[in-house]
């Protein structure tokens, strides 16, 4: 018998929880998430148990609930797909989406008209995360849309697709420096960065960015998770330029204070901004010399 190609994740979701699922799946390894009204669709390559991801889900469902979540219960189904189902059933998903007041995300295999003071990205993300539907990249390019206003030396740190770099470069950036751990990302951020001729200027590699210990940046770009970002905090700021910007997001709002307590242990990072869109937060910090 021929195994199918990938299995989907079907879960009933409420709006207010509909982001962190969605998160929560592609840290566990989804290739791309469907949202739709009521409901998250998940798709995973077929190399993993499918009994072990429904324990795992199930578990973090249950403390969502425990949060407050109103999930309901019995709500979650696993099939198996074929590989061309996922492909056709992923790409309907993918619209043009306006994602900034200046920026249009659209896939590469749709047409569309827009405005001389419109940025469009063209995007194939492949099996890397955005796309522009997610808030944590909106907040992101709607700081990065507001502090780019010269050219100035960038780093995207989790570049993904390549969106904030190609979204830097349209707005005019000097340098860009874009990384990210996973090589998947890079290959499609390389290619999406191709499609869109945002290439003069720009270095993409996959790696951590402690590989950058002594290069400084105007602007440091960081849409992880609160984990690696704790974690990485004072790496940024040794990254920095004299009075440079820290955006940051990725991070839940029920995780904003933990984070906040962190920025305050570093005596020269001030908080400039921070903005809130669903569940999820973004913060600016500046560099005071
Ligand atoms: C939430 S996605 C952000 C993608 C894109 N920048 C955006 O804003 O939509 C986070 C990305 O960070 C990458 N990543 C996670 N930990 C990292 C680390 N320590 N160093 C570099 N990249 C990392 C992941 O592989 C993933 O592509």
């Amino acid at each position: 018998m021929i195994m199918p190609d990938w299995f989907q994740i079907r879960i009933r979701v409420t709006l207010d929880s509909m982001d962190a699922v969605a998160n929560y799946l592609f840290e566990l390894g989804s290739c791309g998430c469907q949202e739709l009204e009521n409901e998250i669709v998940a798709f995973f390559p077929n190399q993993v148990s499918k009994s072990e991801m429904k324990e795992e889900v199930e578990a973090y469902l249950d403390n969502l609930r425990d949060l407050g979540f109103k999930l309901a219960t019995n709500h979650l189904e696993i099939t198996e797909i074929a590989d061309r189902d996922w492909n056709s059933e992923w790409k309907k998903s993918f619209k043009p989406i306006r994602i900034s007041e200046k920026f249009i995300v659209k896939p590469t295999w749709e047409k569309l008209d827009s405005s001389s003071d419109t940025f469009v990205i063209e995007m194939d993300p492949k099996q890397a995360f955005g796309t522009g539907h997610h808030a944590t990249t909106q907040i992101m390019v709607q700081f990065l849309e507001r502090y780019l206003t010269s050219p100035k030396r960038i780093l995207d740190v989790g570049t993904g697709t390549g969106i904030l770099a190609i979204a830097a470069h349209k707005l005019n950036a000097g340098d860009i420096v874009a990384i990210d751990v996973d090589p998947v990302a890079v290959d499609a951020a390389r290619e999406n960065c191709q499609i869109n001729s945002a290439t003069s200027g720009l270095l993409l590699f996959a790696g951590e960015v402690s590989a950058l210990s002594t290069y400084p940046f105007d602007l440091v770009l960081a849409n992880l998770n609160k984990l690696v970002i704790l974690r990485s905090l004072t790496l940024f700021n040794n990254l920095l330029n004299q009075r440079g910007h820290l955006i940051l997001s990725g991070i839940l709002v029920e995780e904003s204070n933990e984070v906040k307590e962190a920025f305050l242990k570093l005596s020269d990072l001030e908080l400039f901004e921070e903005v809130i869109k669903e569940e999820w937060i973004g913060f600016v910090l500046k560099k005071n010399p």
